[in-house]
C-alpha cells in the first residue's frame, strides 16, 4: 500500500501522485440495493468512505481532494433520500467542528449554497472559521454543484463588471474566468475519479477538468477502499500528460 507517497524518498515516486484528486462518489444506491437496504444507507456507507478516503489522501500526501456530494440535479430524487444526504452532511460538519483542527483539515464547500437548509449554511460557516486555521490537506465538498451553473455564476459576474464598465470583455482571459469559478484559487484536480461503473462526467468540474486524467472503476463507492485508491493512482502515474503538447 501507498507506493506513491508525497513524503517518499524516492523522487519519481513523489512526483507521480496527483496533487488534487477529484471523485465522483457513485454506486451508493446499488451497494444498498445489493444488501436490501433502503438507499439512504448506501449514502451512509458512502459518507463513511469518504472519511476514510480523505484521511488516507491527508496520509499520502495529496494537497486538494473533492468529491461530488450533491448536485443541481440530485434534487429530483424522493425527498427521504435528498433529507438522508442532507442529514450526513449535517452530521460530518458537527463532527468536524470538533475534529477538524487536531486533522489539520481545510474544508471546503463548492456550489451554489444559498438554497441550503440555514443550519447548514451556519455550519459551513463555523467550520471555515476553523479551517482557516488549519494548514493541511484542503477537502472541497461540492453540494448544490454543477459544472455547468458554475460557469454560468462566473459569466454573470465578469458581465456585471463588463455592464459597470469596469471591463472591456476583449479582456477576459482563461484565468479570469477560473478566478471567477467556485474552485477559484484552487490547481485544476490532476486525477478525476468515478466510481461506479458509469463513464461520464454528469456535469462535474466541467471547465476544470478540461487535462485532467479519468479513471472509472466498477467498485461502488462505499466499496472503494484505500488499496482501490493506490490502485487509482499507480494507473495515473503510468499516463503520459502532454497537455496539448507532444
Ligand atoms: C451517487 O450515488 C451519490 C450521491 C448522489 C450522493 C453522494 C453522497 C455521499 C457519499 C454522502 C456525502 C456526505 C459527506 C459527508 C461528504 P447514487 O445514489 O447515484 O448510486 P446509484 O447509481 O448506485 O444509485
Amino acid at each position: 500500500m501507498a507506493i506513491f507517497n508525497r513524503n517518499s524518498v524516492n523522487d519519481t515516486a513523489a512526483a507521480s501522485l496527483p496533487r488534487h484528486i477529484a471523485i465522483i462518489m457513485d454506486g451508493n444506491g446499488r451497494w444498498a440495493k445489493k444488501r436490501g437496504l433502503p438507499r439512504k444507507l448506501g449514502h451512509s456507507a458512502g459518507a463513511e468512505t469518504f472519511r476514510t478516503i480523505s484521511r488516507y489522501c491527508d496520509k499520502l500526501g495529496v494537497e486538494q481532494l473533492t468529491v461530488y456530494a450533491f448536485s443541481t440535479e440530485n434534487w429530483k430524487r424522493p425527498a427521504d433520500e435528498v433529507e438522508g444526504i442532507m442529514n450526513l452532511l449535517r452530521k460530518y460538519l458537527k463532527d468536524s467542528c470538533a475534529q477538524l483542527a487536531a486533522e489539520n483539515v481545510r474544508l471546503r464547500f463548492l456550489g451554489d449554497l444559498e438554497v441550503l437548509p440555514q443550519d447548514i449554511r451556519d455550519l459551513i460557516a463555523q467550520n471555515k472559521v476553523i479551517s482557516d486555521k488549519c494548514d493541511g490537506i484542503i477537502v472541497n465538498i461540492c453540494v448544490n454543484y454543477g459544472g455547468r451553473l458554475d460557469i454560468v455564476h462566473a459569466a454573470r459576474k465578469l458581465a456585471e463588471k463588463v455592464k459597470n464598465g469596469e471591463l472591456d470583455p476583449a479582456d477576459i482571459t482563461e484565468d479570469m474566468f477560473s478566478e471567477n469559478l467556485w474552485t477559484k484559487g484552487l490547481p485544476d484536480p490532476d486525477l478525476l475519479i468515478r466510481t461506479g461503473a458509469e463513464s461520464r462526467i454528469s456535469n462535474f468540474l466541467l471547465w476544470q477538468s478540461a487535462y485532467s486524467e479519468f479513471y472509472f472503476t466498477d467498485t461502488l463507492f462505499p466499496d472503494f477502499t484505500p488499496d482501490k485508491l493506490d490502485e487509482a493512482i499507480s494507473w495515473f502515474s503510468g499516463r503520459k500528460r502532454r497537455f496539448g503538447g507532444v
